[in-house]
């Protein structure tokens, strides 16, 4: 019968702690809302004693967030427990984690005391947290460096203290995932009381090993697993939820485990850290990153479109990620080729077809990626070049760190100005909605970047943008000083291309395609390189 494996996340503790992390208030509320609809089992606020700001997230979680037990950490001091319990007030189901170091190294360079001193803490610091809330977790930091027996004597001792929970940290992200797995059998055999006691894993990726280490770690009996959303933490970061969880389902034949995380809300919780910390997934980071489902070898491609199964061990539309992205390359063949046009919302005839592959496989020997902006270039040659039906006249915007943003806009078409405003999430987005109501074909934004070009402040911003107009997608770039006109300007190109495309269609039934391309074509279509 499989058991269950509690997930406990700590994106908004331990996660906090990288750098470039940190998130306000506001922030981690609505992180902590995502994590609830993810389905996490418990959801650890913050570190209270740290400072106000933590102290009140924790606080704002507590009493917003009802289903999962909410945790806050603590030292072994009074002063670090108190706070805590203080900070967990409002919570319907509150735990106090406390920890302290168990290592020799620790105890000498850190803490400069005896292994009985701390001994005596442990049993102290957990009474204590047991008298102000009924959950108490342990923390033995740097378990995976400590004498073995001495771990089991402060586990003892916490749970003769009545901790419910003992996790056992990795703080240094240095243990094998044999030595873990042992360190929790271990743990689990010698350790009177264990039957009361959940264990839990900590794990941290100095060495790479933290997914491994966590899986091994249930291997060895734990029944909860401490991690962060994308695997943010401190130094290499904490064990990657979305990965500890899809490994676990996809490899239920070996691992008679599961857990109630709600899998679609993966990758929108990934997105949403990634926006809130301002930190990028990685392009290739497993299960949530933008290539995690991404074929580009022609044989992958070809079995991925006659059955997935044949290269893909999940579905990317199990974790909540919108369509695979079929990457081309000059391994791809004509099939993928069509299928993405498809995908992009173009219905190819087959002259077309057959041209645009020609350019494709003069486009992809020659540059290492295809990517879909090329694909979209490739058979926009006619509008690519195309005029301007509208232009960019005057642009203003106005923006706040609280409430909407609005744009004013004048676009000239035909010698007759056309003005108006919108407001939105932001500038930009402020700004794309203004230019939807002037042009009056509203697009969706599919793919958005803002790269900095040149040093310092006064650098160029570079803005990129892929947006859907009536199912069909078209692309917009542009360089500027002020980062919201180089988006607004890439999104008017996108929009003056899709004018310009949706009229000739309009006009024309079927246009003569053309049958050869040259590179100096391609060179044309793709100026400045690849
Ligand atoms: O890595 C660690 O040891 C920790 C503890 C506070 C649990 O984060
Ligand atoms: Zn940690």
């Amino acid at each position: 019968m499989p058991e269950q494996v509690l997930i406990f996340d700590t994106t908004l503790r331990d996660g906090e702690q990288s750098p470039g992390c940190s998130m306000n208030l506001e922030e981690k509320l609505e992180m902590a809302r995502q994590l609830d609809r993810l389905g996490v089992d418990i959801l650890e606020a913050g570190f209270p004693i740290a400072s106000q700001g933590d102290f009140e997230a924790v606080q704002a979680v507590a009493s917003e967030i009802r289903r999962p037990i909410i945790a806050a950490l603590a030292r072994a001091s009074e002063l670090d427990i108190n706070r805590a319990g203080e900070a967990l007030k409002g919570a319907a189901r509150p735990r106090i984690h406390t920890f302290l170091a168990t290592s020799d190294i620790h105890l000498k360079y850190k803490l400069r005391k005896t292994r009985e001193e701390v001994l005596k803490q442990i049993s102290w610091a957990v009474a204590h947290a047991k008298s102000l809330c009924d959950d108490v977790e342990f923390s033995p930091e740097d378990a995976g460096r400590t004498d073995r027996s001495y771990l089991i004597e402060c586990c003892h001792a916490a749970v003769e203290a009545g901790a419910t929970v003992l996790n056992l940290p990795d703080t240094v992200g240095y243990c094998l995932e044999s030595e873990y797995e042992q360190m929790f059998a271990d743990v689990k055999a010698r350790v009177p009381g264990m039957e009361r006691v959940a264990l839990s894993t900590h794990t941290h990726d100095d060495l790479g090993l933290a997914v491994a280490n966590t899986l091994a770690g249930i291997r060895g009996g734990a029944r909860q697993v401490e991690c962060t959303i994308n695997g943010i933490g401190e130094r290499a970061g904490n064990a990657a939820l979305e990965e500890v969880v899809m490994a676990i389902r996809v490899r239920h034949d070996v691992l008679p485990v599961f857990t109630n995380i709600r899998a679609e809300e993966l990758y929108p919780s990934s997105q949403l850290l990634a926006r809130v910390t301002g930190m990028a997934v990685q392009r290739n980071k497993a299960v949530v990153g933008r290539n995690a489902f991404a074929h580009e070898a022609g044989i992958h491609q070809d079995g991925v479109l006659k059955n997935a199964i044949t290269y893909e061990i999940m579905q990317p539309q199990t974790v909540g990620m919108p369509s695979n992205e079929l990457v081309l390359g000059k391994h791809s063949g004509r099939h993928a080729l069509a299928k993405r046009y498809e995908d992009l919302g173009y219905q190819l005839t087959k002259p077309e077809l057959d041209r645009a592959y020609q350019v494709f496989c003069q486009l992809a020997d020659r540059k290492k990626q295809v990517y879909d902006e090329d694909l979209i270039a490739i058979v926009s040659d006619g509008f690519a070049n195309a005029p301007e039906t509208f232009t960019l006249k005057l642009f203003q915007s106005v923006s706040s760190n609280e409430g909407r943003s609005t744009a004013t806009l004048e676009l000239e078409k035909d010698g007759r100005i056309y003005h108006d405003s919108a407001t939105g999430e932001g500038p930009c987005d402020a700004a794309f909605r203004a230019i939807d109501r002037i042009t009056g074909i509203p697009g969706t934004i599919v793919d958005f970047s803002v790269n900095t070009v040149g040093q310092g402040a006064l650098g160029m911003a570079e803005a990129a943008i892929r947006a859907r107009f009536q199912g069909r997608e078209f692309t917009g770039k542009w360089s500027s000083q002020n980062v919201v006109e180089a988006a607004a300007r890439a999104y008017l190109q996108a929009a003056n291309r899709a004018a310009y495309e949706l009229k000739r269609l309009a006009e024309a039934a079927a246009a003569a395609p053309k049958s050869v391309h040259t590179n100096a074509m391609v060179d044309r279509m793709f100026p400045g390189g690849y």
